[in-house]
């Protein structure tokens, strides 16, 4: 007789030894997260940076572009390299922050997209690229697609989690491609200062290396100080400089981001050709959404005063949280919506974020799910919600805290396996 299905008919589908070092704990926080939701639990979420899950909303006016857009028919593949009209407005916009030598921009699924576009172009499985730590874990789950390395550099929480040059400067070798450069930073809130930029370009010119940096939080500056874009300040350094609408526009779920490759001309003529290729096999970026650049970069900005605003009051009430609690040291965050605070805690930062969504229901996310040292235990706050929400959610950390400080074997007991 056949059957259809026997034991040794029944087999796992094998998998990619690459990825077995990636960890990516935004998500695996999530998922813990959620469970506890399933079950009825309200979960306090200040893991996940996506501003539309709390009170922002997206502009309408943006709403109405991409709406019109689909209405007249902007529905079919798009060119491969993005929509003409929004890559007109991404060169304006970069000529606005200073950079008056951009030699071609890609429009993109997001800046992942683009992360993933621009490692695989340049790196070789073996060659390294320098990677910030703690990190962005994307560019580091990214390289390891590609068997590639993440060069880690220090970021120096003792200078406001600059980088230190002298480490970045350090780790480069013959095998290393780029250095990449996250400002403002995620996950610690930094905004680099024109010397450091200026330094970093030295470093890349002595070193013949083109610069990756990631600037999607440019518009989401917290204080009253210049902000430079790396190009603008190093015009004769081949540079990529990564945007999007998902933050500033509050738009994540729209999937929008690009690539403006800048320098002195033909120093970008190959890369550029590579992305062209790689784009083409994707054949496009979502088409209708890509009408919507050109009215965000260039109509009314005015929901930014009010992020901002929020955004500003949001990080006072966090740093005044951390200044006032025991055990808890912070650099307070000058741009996008993330803290990177200290936790003085008896044991492993994993631990103390998974029990502390099991026990208070508040997720953050632990400090070595970013690569930062787990002997120093940092953790990643988000501060999108509103005051009420994140009051609570820090009485929440704070009383979680000083139970673990005072019974450390109790905090630490783990309750079961988590999925
Ligand atoms: C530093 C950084 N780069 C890139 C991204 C991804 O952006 P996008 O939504 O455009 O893919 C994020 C998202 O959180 C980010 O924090």
């Amino acid at each position: 007789m056949v059957t259809t299905q026997s034991a040794n008919t029944i087999y796992e589908i094998l998998t990619a030894h690459r990825l077995e070092h990636v960890r990516y704990a935004i998500r695996d926080v999530a998922a813990v997260a959620e469970r506890l939701a399933r079950e009825g639990k309200r979960v306090i979420a200040l893991n996940v940076g996506d501003p539309l899950a709390f009170d922002f909303r997206t502009p309408p006016h943006l709403i109405e572009a991409a709406s019109k857009a689909m209405r007249d028919g902007k529905n079919g593949y798009a060119p491969s390299p993005g929509v003409a009209d929004a890559i007109e407005a991404i060169r304006a916009d970069a000529e606005r922050r200073g950079i008056h030598n951009v030699r071609e921009v890609l429009v993109t699924s997001g800046v992942s997209e683009a992360i993933d576009f621009c490692l695989t172009a340049m790196a070789d499985s073996g060659d390294n690229v320098l990677v910030p730590c703690p990190d962005y874990p994307m560019y580091s789950t990214i390289l390891a697609k590609l068997a590639a390395k993440a060069n880690y550099y220090r970021l120096d929480e003792a200078r406001g989690w600059e980088p230190d040059l002298n480490d970045l400067a350090a780790k480069i070798n013959s095998s290393t491609r780029a250095i990449i450069l996250v400002n403002p930073n995620n996950p610690t809130g930094a905004v680099y200062s024109r010397k450091t930029l200026e330094e970093i370009a030295e470093i890349a010119r002595r070193r013949r290396l083109p610069v990756i940096s990631d600037e999607i939080y440019d518009k989401l500056i917290l204080d009253d100080q210049p902000t430079y874009s790396f190009a603008a300040l190093a015009p004769d350094v081949p540079t990529v400089t990564f945007n999007g609408l998902s933050k500033a526009y509050l738009v994540p779920g729209w999937r929008v981001g690009w690539i403006v490759l800048s320098g002195p001309a033909e120093t970008t003529n190959g890369l550029y050709e590579s992305l062209v290729k790689l784009a083409r096999a994707r054949l496009s970026a979502n088409h209708p959404f890509q009408h919507a650049v050109r009215p965000a970069l260039e109509g009314s900005q005015e929901h930014l005063v009010e992020v901002i605003q929020k955004l500003r009051a949001r990080r006072d009430l966090t740093a005044h949280w951390c200044q006032q609690t025991p055990g808890v040291s912070c650099v307070p965050p000058r741009g996008a919506f993330y803290a990177f605070p200290r936790f003085e805690i008896p044991g492993s930062d994993e631990e103390f974020a998974r029990q502390l969504i099991l026990g208070r229901q508040v997720s953050i996310v632990h400090g070595s799910g970013f690569g930062a040292d787990a002997r120093a235990p940092h953790f990643r706050l988000v501060f999108l919600p509103d005051e009420a929400t994140l009051s609570d959610a820090y009485r929440r950390i704070g009383s979680f805290l000083a139970d673990s400080r005072q019974a450390p074997s109790k905090a630490q007991a783990h309750p079961g396996p988590l999925q």
